[in-house]
């Protein structure tokens, strides 16, 4: 990762003398994630997009990280792969870049490129084998072509990482009020904003934690958030979790009794560290409600209210002694979420990627011939020889289809000359232009190919993967849920 300079001149000029206020984001050196070759962080947009990274090619990363949802997914706590469902709330991945300290409301995970490892590789997650992603990857003629220009050499799993990773960075939200304030921009900020970055210095004292040009000292604490009984209620989420801190090597009696997330001491098991969470960067919140590592509160009113009343009961004997009621009136509480709405800038949105198609890239990938001998080390591997083809069929074909157009859109094909056979019949019926939709006797239709999902096919068709359920509506008949797809089904394309 690039280096990053603090401008203190800058930032001193701009808060004053206020030792822990928060700075603008400017005050860090984006230059150097800003410079990242656009040809990796244009593959990192169709990587990020692209489903077929995880292990039933049902969930990318954007699933969890939608754009639509800041970046994250608007649930208390995420999804997960099929088969389990994430503890945790799914954070939004915008200014990663200049975060230093890791990853995970743990900040469990060194780098954006170790998360991007993890993320693939976690089984409640994406659950992809390293590869299985780089074979998927390979058979995908404008995969190969992007990998060889960039780096000379075929999609692997440590590329895949890297190129996501400058995706990451290139996704950065500076313009909020406060940034403008703070740049010397006059009215960019509210009076009641104003007012409330006083109390955030000052009588709130949230600038104790949520400090610096991040407004985070990406530090850990205990601040006492209630736990969310998703995870006590749901079965999946049990299992996940469970699951997880055996794999952690907790010890049955530990994991057992835990009836709660017990954060960063997933990561180190120390002690000391149960209950304490990274203190998150309180930049572009507008979007990404619910908050809190379970996703406990929707509103930023919520939030302040309780810090206000000094958190709740501690379990772990780890609270935070910086949480503590603070005597906040109404009028300083509504002032106090004025200033945290002023952290969050314009939407940053991103187009949903054009994905490519699989297509066997030419199998065998050698020219040679592996024979008994050659493996036993006695000849050389020689060149393949050409293997005759069965003689071709002379008889003539008229392969006109004959359709049977409305009933069951099926495509029935007649040889006309009922005496001829050929060893291969292949019909090809012009597709829509920039889709896959063949329209048949009136009817539109799209085949499933590997790695299609309904809402990759639903992006595809309408622009919007959330029709998938317009696609699942009109081919009912075929399929018991959304995700029974099987290549070479067939699908109806409604209108
Ligand atoms: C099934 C949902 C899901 C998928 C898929 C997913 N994530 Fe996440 N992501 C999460 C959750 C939940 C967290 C918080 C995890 C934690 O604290 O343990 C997270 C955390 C992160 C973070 C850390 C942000 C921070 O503030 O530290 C990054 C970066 C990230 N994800 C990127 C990715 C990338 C890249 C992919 C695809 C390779 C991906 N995620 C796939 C749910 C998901
Ligand atoms: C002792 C350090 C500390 C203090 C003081 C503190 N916070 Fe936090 N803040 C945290 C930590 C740690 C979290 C994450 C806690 C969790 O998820 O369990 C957090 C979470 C938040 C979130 C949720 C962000 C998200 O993305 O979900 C908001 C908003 C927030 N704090 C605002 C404030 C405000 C406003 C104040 C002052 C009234 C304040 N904080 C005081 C450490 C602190």
């Amino acid at each position: 990762m690039s280096t990053r300079t603090l401008s203190i001149a800058f930032a001193l000029t701009a808060i004053g003398t206020h030792a822990h206020a928060a700075e603008p984001l400017q005050a860090l050196d984006s230059a150097g994630l800003k410079q990242a070759d656009p040809a990796v962080v244009e593959l990192g947009h169709m990587l990020f997009f692209d489903p077929r990274l995880s292990g039933d090619a049902s969930t990318a990363c954007s699933d969890c990280h939608d754009p639509n949802y800041g970046w994250s997914d608007g649930s208390e706590l995420a999804r997960g792969y099929p088969g389990t469902k994430h503890w945790r709330n799914s954070q939004t991945v915008v200014n990663m870049g200049f975060m230093t300290e890791g990853f995970h409301w743990d900040s469990g995970l060194a780098s954006l490129s170790d998360q991007v490892h993890d993320a693939m590789g976690a089984g409640f997650v994406a659950n992809i084998d390293t590869v299985l992603a780089e074979e998927r990857l390979r058979q995908i003629p404008e995969y190969v072509e992007r990998f060889g220009s960039i780096w000379g050499e075929a999609p692997s799993q440590d590329k895949i990482a890297d190129a996501i990773a400058a995706y990451e960075q290139s996704l950065i939200s500076d313009d909020s009020p406060f940034d403008l304030h703070m740049s010397g921009q006059s009215n960019a900020m509210s009076a009641a904003a104003l007012r409330g970055m006083a109390l955030f210095d000052g009588k709130a004292n949230c600038s104790s934690c949520h400090n610096g040009a991040l407004i985070s000292d990406q530090k850990f604490y205990n601040t006492s958030v209630p736990p969310n009984v998703g995870l006590s209620e749901e079965p999946l989420r049990q299992v996940t979790f469970r699951y997880l801190m055996r794999l952690k090597g907790l010890e049955p009696a530990v994991y057992e009794a835990l009836d709660r997330d017990p954060g960063r001491y997933l990561a180190t098991q120390n002690p000391d560290d149960l209950g304490m969470f990274r203190t998150p960067p309180l930049r572009y919140l507008k979007y990404t409600a619910p908050y809190m590592h379970n996703g406990i509160f929707y509103s930023l009113d919520e939030v302040v209210e309780f810090y206000n009343i000094g958190g709740t009961q501690d379990v772990f004997g780890t609270k935070s002694p910086l949480i503590k009621p603070l005597g906040l009136t109404r009028d300083e509480k509504n002032d106090l979420v004025a200033f945290l709405e002023s952290l969050s800038g314009s939407e940053l949105t991103a187009d949903v990627p054009a994905l490519p198609d699989y297509e066997v890239q030419s199998f065998p990938a050698s020219n040679l011939q592996i024979t008994a001998a050659s493996l036993k080390g006695g000849t050389a591997l020689a060149p393949r020889k050409a293997v005759a083809e069965p003689a071709q069929s002379t008889g003539s074909l008229d392969l006109t289809p004959a359709v049977q157009t409305e009933s069951s859109g099926l495509l029935v094909m007649a040889p006309k000359d009922a005496g001829a056979t050929a060893s291969a019949i292949t019909v090809t019926v012009p597709a829509e232009p920039g889709t896959r939709v063949v329209t048949i006797g009136g009817q539109r239709f799209v085949t499933v190919q590997p790695g299609d999902t309904l809402g990759t096919l639903a992006k595809l068709i309408y622009g919007d993967g959330r029709q998938y359920q317009k696609l699942f509506n009109a081919n009912r008949d075929k399929m018991s849920n959304p995700n029974a797809l099987v290549t070479g089904m067939r699908l109806r394309v409604p209108d």
